[in-house]
């Protein structure tokens, strides 16, 4: 049955709300997955008629697609949410995920690429680029098909950057808005991408009638890739309203780009975290079973240290270890006084270089523990394994928590610690991270490149007295959730 034109708003991501396993009987296990697209889309809730619109990523999921055909998964497994799921061709869909967006988008935005080595732009990725524009069009042609008229549709992310553009085409009744939830790479570093794949993305999200982003320093960024790669026009705060200061390149906040003939404006939302959610959830049996497992293991009178990551490039696992292998070294006080708590929980293990990285934290991990472990004190306590409640035991327990990616779009574990924290936390934050521009003037802020100056700061972190830590979580806090994901999401509807 093809699905009727009836969706007032839509949201489209590669990764949706719920993913499937496929028993060995063809029975299907439904997850919904968390984070804050999820909770942001609840503020509109089943009955607005709303359509979410993924991609399957695993043999369950393409199962259950199959099983739904053209129309919505079942909502007794979405929470009552109307999903669209596309059964993508796995050659395609594996082209277009592993090999254009997380092999090369993704690393130009997070700055990730030895470039005396990589990138190589070849004949294979040629023919992922092709793949990474079909799959784009999969998800404008199911918008197409399910949005109303005028309809408004917020597309996410540099996976589906295209979608803009492709969806202006086929549906210019729509007002469409693009959110990134990655930082966005500055225009030297963007051009190392092939001019035709560096303009397609540009055209693509210029497309819509808006794109968005977490801080302005991805949005300027953008505009200035649009700029440099395509010649566009950069539209200003004070530009055009007739008091002179309007030269399009005067230092206010970037509002707009336009380009050939049409203007995408731009927007700043920096998504908060969910206080409701977090303080409800943190409360419950399985989190205190696990706060008590982890007290056992730290041991009694001894300070935590604690970061919660995917195992993920960007976030600089590796660099936050040898901080604290350096703390070690430097601060012979605080062997046997603390321990590290590091939860690094599997990503993208398809791709080979993030399975190196993860073996690369495992093995530095062992030689910390190694090098200075004793009989009752382990120094590092690594675990690859994902587990939420667990995350947010270390979040209530830590008296430190390190942040240090090299890049991040916004990194919401700096904005949740503060929030579940019970005693205060110390919050040791990049400044490359977005979470930066909210957070910075309370947390004690490293370069993270910078090992020397981390292992400084870690150090500065556990000395902080009772009454400081307190202080700046309470600000930490009141910071981080001033804007959570329902009013987030509400704000970028608004908008367009
Ligand atoms: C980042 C991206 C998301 C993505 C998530 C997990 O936060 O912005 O779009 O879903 O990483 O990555 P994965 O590849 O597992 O979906």
């Amino acid at each position: 049955m093809a699905v009727p034109r009836t969706a007032p708003i839509l949201v489209a991501s590669n990764r949706g709300p719920v993913s499937y396993t496929l028993g060995e009987d063809g029975s299907l296990t439904a997850r919904r997955g968390g984070g804050g697209l999820v909770s942001g889309l609840s503020a509109i809730g089943p009955e607005s008629g709303g359509v979410w619109v993924c991609a399957a990523l695993g043999e369950g999921d393409r199962e259950a697609a199959r099983r739904a055909g053209d129309s919505h998964l079942n909502p007794g497994d979405t929470g009552g949410q109307q999903v669209r799921m596309l059964d993508i061709a796995p050659d395609v869909f594996a082209a277009a995920y592993n090999g254009v967006a997380n092999s090369v988008l993704w690393f130009v935005h997070h700055l990730l690429y030895q470039t005396p080595v990589e990138p190589v732009f070849d004949a294979e990725f040629a023919e992922q680029w092709a793949a990474y524009e079909s799959y784009n069009a999969a998800f404008a042609d199911a918008l197409a098909q399910e949005a109303v008229d005028e309809a408004v549709v917020l597309v996410q992310d540099y996976h589906l950057a295209l979608v803009p553009a492709m969806l202006r085409e086929r549906r210019p009744d729509l007002r469409i808005g693009h959110f990134s939830h990655t930082p966005w790479a500055p225009p030297d570093y963007y051009r190392l991408l092939p001019d035709d794949v560096a303009a397609g993305v540009l055209r693509g999200i210029l497309g819509g009638d808006r794109a968005a982003f977490l801080t302005e320093r991805w949005a300027t960024a953008f505009a200035d890739c649009c700029a440099a790669v395509l010649g566009a026009e950069i539209v200003r705060d004070g530009d055009g309203d007739g008091d002179g200061s309007g030269s399009g390149d005067g230092g206010g906040m970037v509002t707009a780009v336009r380009f050939e003939g049409r203007e995408t404006r731009l927007g700043v939302h920096g998504l908060g975290a969910d206080a409701d959610f977090l303080r409800e959830r943190s409360r419950q049996a399985d989190v205190d079973e696990r706060l008590s497992t982890l007290r056992a293991q730290i041991g009694p009178g001894r300070k935590s240290i604690v970061r919660v990551d995917r195992t993920e490039l960007s976030k600089n696992i590796v660099r936050g270890l040898l901080a604290y292998r350096r703390l070690l070294e430097t601060r012979p006080e605080w062997r046997e006084r603390v321990v590290h708590v590091a939860f690094a929980y599997p990503s993208r293990q398809d791709l080979a270089v993030y399975r190196d990285y993860t073996e690369r934290v495992r093995r530095i991990a062992d030689e910390i523990n190694e090098e200075y472990g004793t009989e009752g004190w382990t120094p590092v306590a690594l675990h690859v394994k994902d587990d939420f409640a667990r995350s947010l035991a270390a979040y209530r327990l830590a008296d430190v928590a390190l942040v240090n990616p090299i890049r991040d779009g916004m990194n919401l574990v700096a904005k949740e610690v503060p929030v579940v924290s019970e005693r205060g936390c110390a919050l040791v934050l990049s400044r490359e991270a977005g979470a930066y521009a909210e957070l910075g003037e309370d947390a004690l802020v490293v370069n993270p490149y910078d090992v020397e100056g981390t292992a400084r700061a870690l150090h500065e972190a556990l000395r902080m007295s009772d009454d400081e830590r307190a202080d700046r979580t309470k600000r930490l806090a009141a910071a981080a959730t001033s804007l959570p994901p329902q009013a987030w999401f509400l704000a970028q509807l608004r908008a367009l």
